[in-house]
């Protein structure tokens, strides 16, 4: 498990919910339907909770060579964006990450300590598949993904 999962509700607003079950709303941060919309087209809106703050503003700086994808936004979207991404980072919890990953900028999570260690039983073959693509493809094999429910107990690999 995750120290910490973010998932969201209806009303687009972010909470979090602590190993121990305590919930702690995040009144601070800005509603998230802008990141929902511009940053869950292409791909799952990914946890901000998965990368440390300056992974998200290093990839917030670059999003006209995004990965090979033109993800550009105007200013004001951008800004929100990169606001909420970055107040609800690893940053809140470093536990995910390694000493030595959070020393580094990495604006892949498939590419984090974490994300190494509990997936170091999913050959690269098996990402590549055509039914799943990429690492980055966690909906392919984790159908709840989008609502943060990683359990691996509902891991379904894709043949
Ligand atoms: C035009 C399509 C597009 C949009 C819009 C887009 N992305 Fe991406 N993103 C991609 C592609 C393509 C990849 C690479 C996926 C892969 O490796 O299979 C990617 C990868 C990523 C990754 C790395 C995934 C990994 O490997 O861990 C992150 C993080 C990410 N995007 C965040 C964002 C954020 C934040 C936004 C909104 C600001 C955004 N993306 C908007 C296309 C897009
Ligand atoms: C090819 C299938 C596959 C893809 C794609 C994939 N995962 Fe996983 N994931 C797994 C498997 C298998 C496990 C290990 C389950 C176990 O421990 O038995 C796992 C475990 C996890 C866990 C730990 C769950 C727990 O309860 O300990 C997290 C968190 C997670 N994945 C997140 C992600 C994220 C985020 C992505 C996308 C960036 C992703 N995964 C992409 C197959 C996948």
């Amino acid at each position: 498990m995750l120290a910490t999962t973010v998932h969201a509700d209806d009303d687009h607003e972010e909470h979090f919910k602590s190993k121990h079950g305590h919930h702690q709303y995040n009144t601070a941060a800005p509603v998230n339907a802008t990141r929902k919309t511009e940053c869950g087209s292409c791909h799952m809106a990914y946890p901000p909770g998965m990368l440390p703050g300056k992974s998200w503003n290093a990839l917030m700086d670059n999003l006209p060579r995004h990965f090979g994808s033109n993800a550009s936004l105007d200013k004001k979207s951008e800004q929100e964006i990169r606001q909420f991404l970055v107040y609800a980072s690893a940053d809140r919890d470093t536990r995910p990450l390694r000493p030595a990953e959070a020393a580094k900028t990495n604006i892949r999570i498939t590419r984090t300590g974490w994300f190494l260690h509990k997936h170091d039983e999913v050959s690269p073959a098996v990402f590549r598949r055509k039914s799943i693509g990429s690492a980055a493809n966690c909906m392919a094999c984790h159908s709840g993904a989008d609502k943060g429910n990683y359990d691996e107990h509902a891991v379904r690999i894709p043949r």
